[in-house]
Formats: C-alpha cells, sequence, structure tokens
C-alpha cells in the first residue's frame, strides 16, 4: 500500500471508530433513516448472521477474519468457537483496539494489525477466510482477491460481502460523494460481473447474492 492511501485509511478510521458501531447496527433513528435513504435498507445486521451461519457453530479448523474491524459482527461468535484458531486482522490500530476490548482473554484468537495485500501468513493456512464490508475499503482489491485465496486450504471457504457499484445510483452517489472522499471506502469499485469473473478465476464453487447496492460470495478453493 503507497504512504498516502496508508494515512487516508488510518485516519479515515481513527475518526470514525466511536460512530462506526451504531451506524452500522442503526442503533439510532439517524443512522436508520440513513441506512434507509442511501443504501435501500439493506441491513448489515442480517448480512452479517447470513455470513456468519455459513460457519458452523461446532467448527474446529481455523479462519482469518480480515478486516475484523471493531468485531461489531462478530465478536460474540468467534467468542463462542473455542475449539478452532481464529486470527483477526485489519490494517487500523485504531478499530483494533476496540476488537481488543471485545476479544482480549480468549487463547483460540489473535489480533494482529496487518495489511490484506501483504499477509503475514503461509500458504493455505486456513480453512476459512471471512471479509465483511473490507473490499470497498481495500486499496489494492486485486491483491487482496489473490491474498485471501492464497492463505486458503484447498477445499477452504471464502466467505465475503462488500459494495459494488451499478447496483444503485443513490448508493454509488454517496460512496462518490462523501464515503471515498472520507477514505472509508477507496476506489476503484468493481461491479457484480466484474466480481463474478475475478471469483471464478480463483475458485472452483462460487455463489454470489446482492442485495441491492451490497453483495456476498459464499467460495470454496
Ligand atoms: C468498513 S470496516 C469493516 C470492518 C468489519 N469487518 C465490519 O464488518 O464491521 C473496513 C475495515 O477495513 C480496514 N482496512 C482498510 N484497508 C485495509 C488493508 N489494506 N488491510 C487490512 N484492513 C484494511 C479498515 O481499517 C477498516 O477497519
Amino acid at each position: 500500500m503507497g504512504d498516502i492511501q496508508e494515512d487516508r485509511i488510518r485516519c479515515a478510521y481513527h475518526d470514525s471508530k466511536n460512530i462506526y458501531d451504531s451506524v452500522l447496527t442503526q442503533r439510532n433513528i439517524f443512522a436508520r433513516a440513513y441506512i434507509k435513504f442511501f443504501w435501500g435498507g439493506t441491513d448489515d445486521v442480517a448480512i452479517a448472521h447470513k455470513m456468519l451461519s455459513f460457519i458452523p457453530d461446532n467448527f474446529t479448523g481455523s479462519i482469518l477474519d480480515v478486516p475484523c474491524g471493531t468485531a461489531v459482527f462478530t465478536a460474540e461468535k468467534w467468542k463462542s468457537l473455542q475449539n478452532s484458531e481464529i486470527t483477526c486482522l485489519d490494517y487500523s490500530e485504531d478499530m483494533l483496539q476496540q476488537a481488543h476490548r471485545q476479544l482480549d482473554g480468549f487463547s483460540h484468537i489473535t489480533l494482529r494489525q496487518g495489511d490484506v495485500g501483504a499477509l503475514p501468513f503461509d500458504d493455505q493456512s486456513f480453512d476459512v477466510v471471512i471479509s465483511m464490508n473490507g473490499f470497498h475499503a481495500f486499496p489494492d482489491k486485486m491483491k487482496a482477491f489473490d491474498e485471501t485465496c492464497r492463505v486458503l486450504k484447498p477445499n477452504g471457504k471464502f466467505i465475503a460481502c462488500f459494495y459494488i457499484r451499478g447496483e444503485s445510483r443513490r448508493t454509488d452517489w454517496l460512496v462518490h460523494h462523501l464515503l471515498a472522499p472520507k477514505g472509508w471506502f477507496t476506489p476503484p469499485f468493481q461491479t457484480k460481473e466484474e466480481v463474478q469473473k475475478i471469483v471464478a478465476e480463483r475458485y472452483s464453487k462460487v455463489e454470489l447474492h446482492t442485495d441491492n447496492a451490497m453483495l456476498w460470495a459464499l467460495c470454496e478453493k
């Protein structure tokens, strides 16, 4: 990642770390209005539950959660998977600090700072890589697709959800005029067809769905 992009992402998530959870979980009326108007009511909590439901409650393998953010959606599930090994990685120290508050003290969970474009893990290290709301923030999306696939074991699962361009004019407007200039999202953004092609080149089984401007994917290596 370039220095300027590093700083933009670090600052953006430093400034938003205290409101991030409330907006995504629609805890107040403003957050609910924002989600309804700009995201067509797409419920991030419901999508997160769907993504997490792909990991069984008695799962015993290794999981990489990148970017883990504050762990707002994942903390309860990760804490409950006591017989698995979970690594939570994020670029922003501020977001990680919030995740530490939720996840410290659980020996099966490790938190670390890092860049999805240069993952500090050997090839074929994980049974599952989960990436929620990350790809629209990653500056080098192709590197992120390559790296998340590289660290997965054969038959490993790639589970992801993120914003895609071209599905909702209102969401595209918001991303272009606010979220990208603020550094919360980082262009270029992909369309569903572009993502379809990218994952088909890397995974043997692919399932993609869209909910307004959010795409979710369940893929097997
Ligand atoms: C919208 S948040 C999503 C966090 C969490 N998965 C969730 O759903 O709440 C996006 C996260 O991507 C992280 N991020 C941005 N670029 C990154 C990179 N190159 N490597 C790792 N994390 C990155 C940001 O620090 C931020 O925490």
